[in-house]
């Protein structure tokens, strides 16, 4: 059986860059044969950085709304937060013991967290893949689909599977596998959509308007200067790579192009103001019906509740016995 988790930070809204890569990935599993899901809001990682308790209570619930409206079943997958399982802050404790100090100051998210913020990091900045690795070695995971910023700190949980396993002489943890490409979506300013700059990102609450007002900066061909010249697709960083996510997959029902973009950009039949009406249209299409299921969420928090509550208690009966089995692999007595 594959068991395959994930989980994301409570630092708010869903965007369309990770509703088109990560969600769209945990959906596709959820309705795999032999496959558990365990999906969780990371609530104790969202702590590492987060100083405001209402923020963080608001957020982690929004977001549960976010994940259901873009397609997470609670009936299918298990959805939790973090922080309902107890049991992996001892885990990851117990995985510290074997996690060597150099490591973990090398790991790239932590050195990226070193040069933006040196003077506010904490000790559970520094521990943070050691907290991931409880979350996913936990479950025995065979399957963690992140994207390629996480996959360092997935390793770190594979090294950890095999270390633990090789010192206690015991089959405890299965090594769990990565995802070799998830979806990429560019952001307005041509870097990861979301990354560290909410402001290249398109929201999943916009408008029609809204997305299209976002688009007239989006960086294009910087060469194609008047209508008439010719562009390269391979050039235009924020606006081509979405058309060939959105517009030119099959078997959506989007505004159509007259043609494939590529060609209508090089040989200038199609300009770029119209060029990114259409994909704003487009994007804006796969948004309506998320947006409906989204608003029929709206002020039912006790449902996602409800929801977190079920989901807390069969992820808890699943990890709790793991973290005993590595507790007494270790010479912990429960006295
Ligand atoms: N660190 C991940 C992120 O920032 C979130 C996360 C926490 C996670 N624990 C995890 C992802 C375990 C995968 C598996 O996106
Ligand atoms: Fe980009 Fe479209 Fe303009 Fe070509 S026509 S440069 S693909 S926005």
């Amino acid at each position: 059986m594959q068991r395959v988790l994930s989980g994301i930070r409570a630092t708010g809204k869903l965007h369309f860059g990770s509703m088109m890569g990560a969600v769209q990935n945990f959906v596709q599993f959820q309705a795999a044969d032999d496959t558990e899901c365990l999906y969780f809001i990371a609530d104790y990682h969202t702590l590492t950085t987060n100083k405001d308790p209402d923020l963080l209570r608001t957020n982690l619930v929004e977001m549960v709304k976010d994940y259901i409206a873009a397609g997470l079943d609670p009936e299918q997958s298990i959805i939790y937060a973090q922080s309902s399982v107890p049991e992996i802050a001892e885990l990851c404790l117990f995985l510290g013991m074997l996690q060597p100090y150099g490591d973990l100051a090398r790991t790239p998210s932590f050195k990226d967290m070193e040069r933006r913020y040196p003077d506010d990091l904490n000790h559970g900045t520094f521990t943070y893949p050691v907290l991931m690795a409880a979350d996913i070695l936990g479950p025995k995971s065979t399957l963690v689909p992140v994207g390629e910023d996480q996959k360092p700190n997935v390793e770190i949980a594979r090294e950890l599977a095999r270390r633990f396993n090789t010192r206690y002489n015991r089959d405890v943890f299965p090594v769990p596998g990565m995802l070799d490409e998830m979806v990429k979506v560019p952001g307005l300013d041509g870097g990861k959509m979301g990354k560290s700059d909410a402001k290249n990102a398109i929201g999943i609450d916009m408008s029609l308007d809204e997305i299209q007002n976002k688009y007239r900066a989006g960086i294009t061909d910087a060469n194609r200067v008047r209508r008439d010249d010719s562009g390269d697709p391979d050039k235009c960083l924020s606006v081509y790579p979405l058309h060939r996510l959105v517009t030119e997959t099959e078997g959506r029902d989007l505004y159509p192009a007259q043609g494939a973009i590529a060609d209508q950009c090089r040989n200038a039949t199609i300009g770029c103001a119209d060029c990114k009406a259409l994909l704003a249209s487009n994007i804006h299409a796969i948004l309506a019906p998320f947006q409906e299921r989204r608003r029929e969420l709206e002020g039912q928090e006790d449902f996602v509740r409800e929801v977190l509550h079920e989901g807390g208690k069969k992820a808890r009966a699943i990890i709790a016995p793991t973290v005993e089995e590595v507790a007494d692999c270790m010479g912990i007595t429960r006295y």
